[in-house]
């Protein structure tokens, strides 16, 4: 049933001894000299019985059967066997002991750092604790920043259940796009992106008594933007309290006059050093990793506290060889494991939501293929732009007599604990962005994770007993591993984070304090982009309106410009499509068993003039079926199977559209706001590839002799990636939106223009002296 070819050669030769990684070698369980303590005995912690498992509705309903319950009765029986579950779990989490003095420790330090292996409770359960403590005093809120939606969702669901609320209620969270807090929020969840956001609007974050910063291990560029923001915030908001003790306090008098001349004061409106209820700030810098050192420094010398977890041993196993194909190498292992292990879940990690849903779909074909009786296997996939309703899956135990695998992306390392895991089949690669500040190129790339990532990964396997992680590289591979992962900003393109930090006010990007400071060519680089784009003028200063209007975007800037243009050129509703369209990953899907009927499903949307226009072609034919499905009165129900079904014959991936027509929603929403109206371009779609190009003429390229292209602000040599349907036609001259590397330079989602376009709609970059 499973192909013999690429078999993990640990597996292949099951006489062998597997090459074993005890815990303390790998570091996951700290050498006395790392532990950071918080008292004179040491640990914080003792270990923890091991947890009980959900019994899972259809167990629970299983041992009701027969019994003397009517089915209202089944449901109330299930939610209270389910809330004991939790409470009991909630006790036994290796938090649970150091309350207490967790507490006082943020009571005593206005900065203190945690850390804590994954799943001993830091994301659920301190929050809870502060806000019992009084930490919510007069209304105000305890945010946790997440650098990941799914987390931050998640985690808002499973505390809510916990403090038996509604969500929303005094649990609640907000991401881009979408706020589910209300006035009686106390605790909120949110992306770190987002609070930065929020500065924008209360630059002292008023609101909030304590901010926890979560995964801060994981050195987002957001997370990094966020750490320097709240440093400054925390410092400013204990001047101001000093300053209503002593008028007169020089440094204090001087932060309420802010300079006259400084165009942010049209976002930054409010007066929040008159808000009565401002108190100093909490922050509380949370990390999965052992390196709490370098936030303490950072802080201060901050005092860092560390809860140790529960880890069972892990067997680490390694193949002989590399392995050529890791997709096909991680399917042979999903169902070696299946046939010839004990019972447990398996987690894999792969790099992007293709990935998984290829993965998932060889599952279920293979799956097709046991022999009758054998243990099903189902699988749950999980992703930063999966809907948040199916995220939810992979928390749902499987039923019994049934193995589930999750399919997931670095999420899994540390941003949410999924109960169940026994194996975890590690192919050592991470989908991670990479920025050429020379060419101001960013692009992403497949790359290998850093030891830390490993370590992290193969430790998912051991929370709840003993359990196994393949990696499917040899061992060798793993000494050559980078240690720790560099943090984004050192690899991405700055100019969202110099965009946020002109809003906020800050001035001199370069002597902002940065964690790890960018480098000045990076910056430099991003600002000369910024300013390309109109958002900046000569002088460095955001721009009005355009730069303020950018800012206000929760975009990348340059596809806040590319709706701002397009509301000039009047074809903004075409933009929205293509933004929100842009914003998920996969929009046409290609089963390997239909591969002809799928590529002519394409065909029947496919515009000569490029992918833009073909991925308005798709979202306009989806939005007619639900408009005919509407016309026929249906319920919400029915329009929404009459579109899983047009997706479905059109090979169109559900899941994805599904997602960007969320998405146009929300930035429609955003567009309104400001006051700009949605005009549609009709059927001119030279009025709309005009547009395009006035937008992205950053990434312009010009064909060469050998059919590749030159990208003409950076010189840089790119193909067509063959997804484009411009792909054989090759056009003289494109734009694109995306640079991904493999063994090519591709490009991705690219239109033809005409050249001539360019010196008249970006003469700031084309125009001749
Ligand atoms: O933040 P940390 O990794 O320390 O742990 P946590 O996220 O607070 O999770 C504590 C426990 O809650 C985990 O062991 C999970 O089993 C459970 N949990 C859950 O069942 N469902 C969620 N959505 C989140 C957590
Ligand atoms: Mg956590």
């Amino acid at each position: 049933v499973v192909g013999p070819s690429t078999i993990p050669e640990a597996s292949c030769h099951p006489g062998k001894e597997p090459i074993r990684v005890d815990n303390d070698v790998e570091g996951r369980a700290e050498t006395p000299s790392d532990r950071m303590e918080n008292g004179a005995d040491g640990k914080i912690l003792d270990d923890m019985p091991s947890m009980p498992l959900l019994p899972s509705n259809a167990q629970a309903q299983n041992q009701n059967k027969g019994g003397n319950f009517t089915s209202g009765d089944h449901r109330t029986q299930n939610l209270l066997a389910r809330k004991q579950w939790i409470a009991q779990q909630r006790k036994s989490l290796p938090i649970a002991a150091v309350e207490k003095r967790l507490v006082d420790e943020v009571r005593k330090n206005d900065t203190l750092i945690i850390v804590g292996e994954t799943g001993s409770g830091k994301t659920t359960q301190l929050p809870q604790f502060l806000c019992n403590s009084g930490f919510c005093h007069d209304g105000l809120l305890i945010g946790i920043t997440q650098p990941r939606r799914v987390a931050a969702v998640t985690v808002a669901k499973r505390v809510a259940e916990e403090c038996n609320v509604e969500l929303g209620q005094k649990v609640g969270y907000a991401i881009r796009f979408e706020d589910v807090t209300s006035s009686s929020t106390r605790i909120k969840y949110m992306t770190d992106g987002l609070l930065v956001r929020e500065a924008l609007l209360d630059p002292f974050l008023s609101n909030y008594s304590t901010i926890v910063v979560d995964e801060a291990h994981e050195r987002t560029v957001h997370t990094d933007v966020l750490l320097g923001l709240l440093k400054k915030v925390q410092h400013e908001r204990s001047l101001i309290i000093v300053k209503r003790q002593n008028p007169c306090h020089t440094a204090a008098k001087k932060l309420i006059m802010p300079d006259k001349e400084d165009k942010t004061q049209s976002i930054n409106n409010l007066k929040p050093y008159q808000n009565a209820k401002l108190t100093p700030l909490k922050l509380i810098i949370m990390s999965a990793s052992l390196d709490a050192r370098g936030f303490s420094e950072y802080f201060d010398g901050a005092k860092a506290v560390h809860i140790q977890g529960r880890q069972y041993p892990v067997d680490v196993l390694y193949t002989y060889h590399p392995e050529p194909d890791y997709l096909d190498a991680t399917l042979i292992t999903i169902f070696q494991i299946h046939l010839g292990e004990g019972p447990g879940d398996i987690l894999a990690f792969l790099t992007g939501q293709e990935e998984i849903e290829s993965v998932e779909r060889l599952v279920h074909e293979r799956a097709r293929q046991l022999p009758e009786g054998s243990q099903k296997i189902l699988t749950a996939p999980i992703y930063s732009s999966l809907p948040s309703e199916q995220q939810m899956n992979v928390f749902k135990p499987a039923p019994s007599g049934s193995r589930k695998v999750i399919l997931a992306t670095n999420i899994a390392e540390t941003s949410v604990t999924i109960p169940g895991i026994k194996y975890v089949i590690d192919p050592g690669l991470v989908k991670a962005r990479s920025y050429n500040p020379v060419t101001g190129m960013e692009s992403l790339i497949i790359i290998p994770t850093s030891k830390a990532q490993a370590l992290q990964r193969s430790g998912r396997a051991g929370r709840e007993g003993p359990g196994k992680c393949f990696r499917l590289y040899p061992e060798s591979e793993f000494g050559k591993l980078m240690d720790s992962t560099v943090p984004e900003i050192k690899r991405c393109n700055l100019s969202n984070v110099v965009l946020q930090l002109k809003a906020l006010g800050i001035k001199d990007i370069f002597s902002f304090d940065f964690m790890e400071k960018p480098s000045r060519t990076g910056i430099v680089k991003s600002m000369e982009q910024l300013y390309l784009l109109g958002a900046l003028t000569d002088s460095g200063e955001l721009s009005d309106p355009v730069g303020l209007q950018m800012a206000r975007l929760p975009l990348d800037p340059i596809y806040s410009k590319a709706l701002i243009i397009a509301h000039e050129f009047k074809c903004l509703e075409e933009m929205l499509i293509v933004v929100a369209m842009l914003s998920v990953e996969s929009i046409f899907h290609f089963p390997r068993e239909k591969i002809e009927e799928a590529t002519a499903a394409k065909k029947s949307f496919s515009s000569t003039e490029g992918d833009h226009i073909t991925l308005v072609n798709v979202y306009r034919a989806s939005a007619e079926c639900l408009e005919k499905s509407k016309a026929a009165n249906s319920k919400e129900k029915t329009m929404e199977k009459s579109l899983n079904k047009w997706c479905r014959d059109n090979f169109i991936n559900s899941r994805s559209l599904r997602h960007a027509r969320d998405v146009h929603r929300q930035i429609k929403g955003h567009m309104q706001q400001m006051g700009l109206s949605i005009s549609s371009c009709g059927d001119d779609m030279v009025q709309f590839r005009r547009c395009l190009t006035a937008s992205f003429f950053l990434n312009a390229a010009l064909k060469q002799p050998d059919g590749s292209y030159r990208a003409l602000l950076s010189g840089q040599n790119v193909q067509i990636h063959p997804s484009s349907v411009l792909r054989a036609k090759k056009p003289d001259c494109i734009i694109f939106n995306e640079l991904i590397r493999t063994s090519q330079n591709y490009v991705r989602n690219v239109t033809r223009i005409d050249p001539l376009w360019l010196p008249e709609l970006a003469p700031q970059s084309f125009a001749e002296d």
